[in-house]
């Protein structure tokens, strides 16, 4: 228990603010008593100064551009790790020895198969269904097939979900795309590492094999990586949102990726690669203007890919990307007229009082579009990317909430300003 407190004074009367100690970062004022005692409540929208739990996995220094997983600095664990090693960090709380990841990878790869049943599942889709669509609503249907598993506070049955997901999701994904494109379905292959057998799904064909480019496959660990958690955002609360109500691991997560494909969070990255597209295709527009309308109050055009509701600051995964996005696209398509865009652009509004004033840096799906486009995925799936990335610090989420004694169904107050009271007048008489 903490010695420091908060003293909240109101008209209604003054209240102690108990703090709840972080091990770094921001403290919090413990204001569970506030309503009952004094008959407020906060008013926070969007939650940016509010904390719904208390979180062990990861640690955002917005104003210092810093994130770090379980204590571990993201260039050192994108720089050193496979995308599984972070998986099992951030749900088991240590790195892994070289014998548990050995054993983690063989578990995750005996289940990457879907039922045979699903491929009728990815046939109902329309040719043009956005993959983002589909792998939310596949997520929801592959848990029709696991119901064993479905109860929140059995540490089993939760772990056998969450090896489900991890070891499925690239293969509902490929599987998402090669629908979209009308090409066969291919099988996962096991001798495969987790990045190149993704790719192998979504890139060969069953009458002809692909030969996995290691740069290709490394660029892809990284990317996947970087997106592996990332505290609180909208996508994990969401996840932790509906968890709160005891719906199992699945449900959970397919919720979380339809708030994940909004453009203000993972569907940014799309958003960011049409925006330089149109620069480079439209006569009418370029860099100066993109910028000018960005800063325009009476458009509602935003620069996509800057700014961040928690960096004030370059965002580290974006730094890692920048550097990387240069050796991808040397070794993969040479020189790239979006990534000199990008750059342009990055310089103009870095050295534009608007941005700095508001501390508007580039974000992770920045850089992040760009490098997914060169390394062959068409702009529909970057989301799906960020997805796959995103579920191992979605299932630690899910489990940390699901274990915490702390945690109550997610239930926000309101402050009511609708009218008070109406007398009814019946439909003859309006
Ligand atoms: N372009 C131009 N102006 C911007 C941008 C932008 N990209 N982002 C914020 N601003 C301006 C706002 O208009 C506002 O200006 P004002 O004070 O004059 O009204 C000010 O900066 C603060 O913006 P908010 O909307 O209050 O910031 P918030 O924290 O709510 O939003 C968000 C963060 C949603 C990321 C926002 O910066 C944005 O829309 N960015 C573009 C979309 C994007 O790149 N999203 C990806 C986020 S990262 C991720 O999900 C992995």
């Amino acid at each position: 228990m903490s010695d420091r407190k908060g003293i909240l004074t109101t008209d209604a009367g003054d209240l102690e603010l108990p703090v709840i100690e972080p091990t770094t970062g921001n403290a919090g004022l413990d204001i569970r008593k506030l309503r009952g005692t004094l008959g407020y409540v906060t008013f926070d929208p969007g939650f940016a100064n509010t904390a719904n739990t208390r979180s062990a996995l990861t640690f955002v220094n917005g104003a210092a551009g810093e994130l770090r997983h379980r204590g571990y600095r993201i260039e050192d664990l994108a720089g050193n790790c496979t995308f599984l090693e972070v998986a099992y960090l951030l749900l088991f709380g240590d790195l892994p020895t070289a014998e548990q990841l050995d054993e983690w990878t063989t578990e995750i790869k005996t289940h990457t198969l879907l039922s045979e049943e699903m491929k009728r599942f990815f046939d109902a889709f329309p040719r043009s269904a956005h993959p983002m669509a589909i792998l939310s609503s596949a997520t929801n249907a592959i848990s029709t097939f696991y119901e064993e598993y479905y109860n929140p506070s059995d540490p089993d049955a939760v772990g056998e979900s969450a090896k489900r997901l991890i070891a499925k999701m690239p293969t509902i994904a490929a599987w998402a795309y090669k629908k979209s494109i009308g090409q066969p379905y291919v099988y996962p292959r096991n001798d495969l590492t987790y990045v190149e057998n993704f790719l192998h799904m979504m890139f060969a064909l069953p009458v002809e094999d692909l030969k996995i480019d290691p740069v290709v496959a490394k660029a892809l660990n990284v990317l996947l990586i970087l997106h592996a958690d990332h505290g609180q955002n909208c996508s994990t609360a969401t996840v932790r949102a509906v968890g709160s109500s005891q719906a199992n691991l699945f449900a959970s997560v397919a919720a979380g990726m339809n708030a994940l494909w909004g453009p203000l969070h993972g569907g940014a990255n799309q958003a960011v690669i049409e925006m330089l597209q149109n620069i480079l295709d439209d006569p009418d527009a370029d860099v100066a203007s993109v910028v000018a309308r960005a800063k325009d109050p009476d458009d509602p055009f935003r620069l996509m890919g800057f700014g961040h509701r928690v960096y004030k600051n370059y965002d580290p995964r974006a730094k890692v990307l920048r550097r990387f996005a240069h050796d991808v696209l040397e070794r993969t398509s040479g020189k790239d007229p979006m990534l000199e865009i990008a750059q342009q652009l990055e310089d103009v509004a870095l050295n534009d009082p608007y941005f700095q004033e508001r501390k508007l840096f580039p974000n992770v799906d920045f850089y992040s579009g760009i490098i997914f486009r060169a390394l062959g995925f068409p702009p529909r799936m970057f989301t799906v990317l960020f997805a796959i990335g995103r579920l191992p610090g979605w299932i630690a989420n899910w489990k940390e909430m699901t274990e915490d004694p702390d945690t109550r169904i997610m239930r926000p107050r309101q402050v009511y300003v609708g009218p008070v009271e109406r007398e009814f007048v019946p439909l003859d008489q309006r």
